[in-house]
């Protein structure tokens, strides 16, 4: 009998000591012998004070801060990463219409960034010049890669590129999770100023350097 109740009592604490009183939150602070920095005067957000003088507890950001996420410029205002705009997307809002024209104003900084951008992510497999002759095919890995001269993808909208940019097509890989948003569509520009290199003619030349040609 003395063993029995000795096991069950020991029982009970091993129970009561992992399984009992778990999880419990509360928003006193523990009893502490030392107290930590944990438990100290904070001020929770929208908690009226009288430590600052405006007696917000939320305050401006000093001047000089970086946010977290900043307005990407586009022609028709500042567009955030997080909003749902064809920037964004591609699309055009609601619908899996394809927006025409690249939403970034394009500028001699966008399209010389979106050379770089290019030529680190593109070229491997599209050539320098876009027209599907890169390294990859040279050494035998991708034996058909697209040529961006193709007269179907210079017909595309810029939305369309940007969602294959975006999402991948085939053998090529989706750059969405590794190119920016803003990247992608200075790649775009950059593609098109490719493709239009392309489809000149001595009639697009300033009529004194076509008499000289002449
Ligand atoms: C790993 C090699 C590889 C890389 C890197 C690559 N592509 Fe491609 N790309 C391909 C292949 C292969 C295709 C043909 C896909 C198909 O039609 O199945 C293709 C197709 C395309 C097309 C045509 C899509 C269509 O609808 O037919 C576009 C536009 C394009 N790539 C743009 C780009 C741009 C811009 C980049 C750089 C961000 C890029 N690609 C990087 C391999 C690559």
């Amino acid at each position: 009998m003395r063993h029995f109740l000795l096991l069950f009592l020991t029982a009970v604490a091993v129970v009561v000591g992992i399984a009992g009183l778990r999880g419990h939150l509360s928003r006193k602070p523990p009893i502490l012998i030392i107290p930590d920095l944990n438990h100290q005067f904070k001020l929770r957000p929208e908690q009226p004070n009288d430590f600052f003088a405006n007696g917000q507890s939320s305050q401006l950001p000093p001047p000089g801060t970086v946010p977290r996420s900043r307005p990407m410029p586009t022609v028709s205002g500042p567009v955030y990463p997080y909003e749902d705009s064809p920037a964004n997307t591609g699309f055009m809002a609601g619908t899996t219409n394809f927006i025409a024209t690249n939403p970034l104003p394009v500028t001699p900084a966008l399209l010389r960034h979106g050379r770089e951008q290019f030529e680190i992510y593109c070229t491997p497999c599209h050539g320098a010049l876009g027209d599907g002759n890169g390294i990859m095919k040279k050494i035998g890995v991708m034996p058909a890669v697209a040529n961006l001269h193709d007269q179907r993808i210079v017909e595309m909208t810029d939305g369309e590129i940007f969602n294959t940019v975006t999402r991948g097509k085939g053998l090529m890989a989706a750059y969405g999770p590794t190119v920016s948003i803003q990247d992608r569509w200075a790649i775009i520009a950059y593609v098109r100023a490719l493709q239009l290199s392309w489809l000149g003619s001595t009639n697009d030349l300033p009529p004194a350097l076509q008499a000289a040609l002449k």
